[in-house]
Parts: C-alpha cells; structure tokens; sequence
C-alpha cells in the first residue's frame, strides 16, 4: 500500500515538472495569430461559461421586452456595436477582419434573440 501511495505522488510531482520544464523551455506556442485548436475553442468556452454561470449575479432582466424598449436596444447597437458585431441587414462588419480574435457576429444572433423576445411577449 506504501508502495502504492509513493507511485501516486511520485508520477503527480513528475508529470507537474515535466509540465514546468515544457513550459520554461519555450515548447508551449503562444503565437496569437495561429488557430486555436477545436479542443482549446471548446475548452475555453465551456470553462468561461462555466465561470459566467458561477459568478454571474442570479436575477431576472430588469427590462421589459417592449416593443420601445427593443427599438431602443437596437438603436444603441446600431450605433456602437454593429460596426464590429455586424447586424441583421449588414452581416459582415467591415471590421472583422482586421481585428483578432475576431468579434463574434451578432447580426444573425440577433434576429434569433429579438424573435425570442417577441414571441415571449405573446
Ligand atoms: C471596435 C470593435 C467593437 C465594438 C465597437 C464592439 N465590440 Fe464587442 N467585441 C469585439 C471583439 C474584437 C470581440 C472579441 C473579443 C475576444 O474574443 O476576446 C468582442 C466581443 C464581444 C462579446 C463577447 C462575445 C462572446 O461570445 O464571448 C460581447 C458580448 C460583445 N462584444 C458585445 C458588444 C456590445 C454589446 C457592443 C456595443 C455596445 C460591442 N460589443 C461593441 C469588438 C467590438
């Protein structure tokens, strides 16, 4: 049982410092413009929603899907968010390609989330 317990810790502090030295010694890429790995992309999306869901205050939207309060909200995005986001009738924001990581595309998002807000209001 001994035995068993040292092998335990033995590989635990083996595989840490193996991960150390792949670290120190410049073996992991950090190169910003080559594309994540599906694994990496799907990795960090659900570690960040995971953590948005933890964290994230617990409470209902305080605005009420009205038909002046959506047409307010589209008119702030319109105004400060489509140009990188895009937008329903202008897809592709002439932006997107000259920022990284590039800004997720909102414009198709947002026909889907204003007709779930309508259809919520029925
Ligand atoms: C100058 C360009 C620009 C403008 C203007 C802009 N964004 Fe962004 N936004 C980005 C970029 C680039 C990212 C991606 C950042 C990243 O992945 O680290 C992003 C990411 C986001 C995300 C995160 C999406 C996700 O899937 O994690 C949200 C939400 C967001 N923006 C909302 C907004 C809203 C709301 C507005 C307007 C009030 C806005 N943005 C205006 C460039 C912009």
């Amino acid at each position: 049982m001994r035995g068993f317990i040292l092998g335990g810790i033995t590989t635990i502090v083996l595989t840490i410092l193996a991960a150390f030295f792949v670290g120190v010694t410049g073996r992991i890429t950090m190169r910003a413009d080559i594309v994540p790995t599906a694994f990496e992309r799907s990795l960090a999306m659900r570690v960040m929603d995971a953590n948005v869901e933890r964290n994230a205050p617990k409470m209902a939207n305080p605005v009420e899907p009205t038909d002046s309060n959506l047409v307010a909200g589209a008119s702030i995005y319109r105004k400060h968010c489509a140009l990188c986001h895009g937008d329903p009738i202008d897809r592709e924001s002439p932006l997107a390609d000259t920022l990284y990581p590039p800004p997720p595309p909102f414009g198709t998002r947002l026909i889907a989330c204003l007709t779930r807000a309508a259809e919520r209001r029925r």
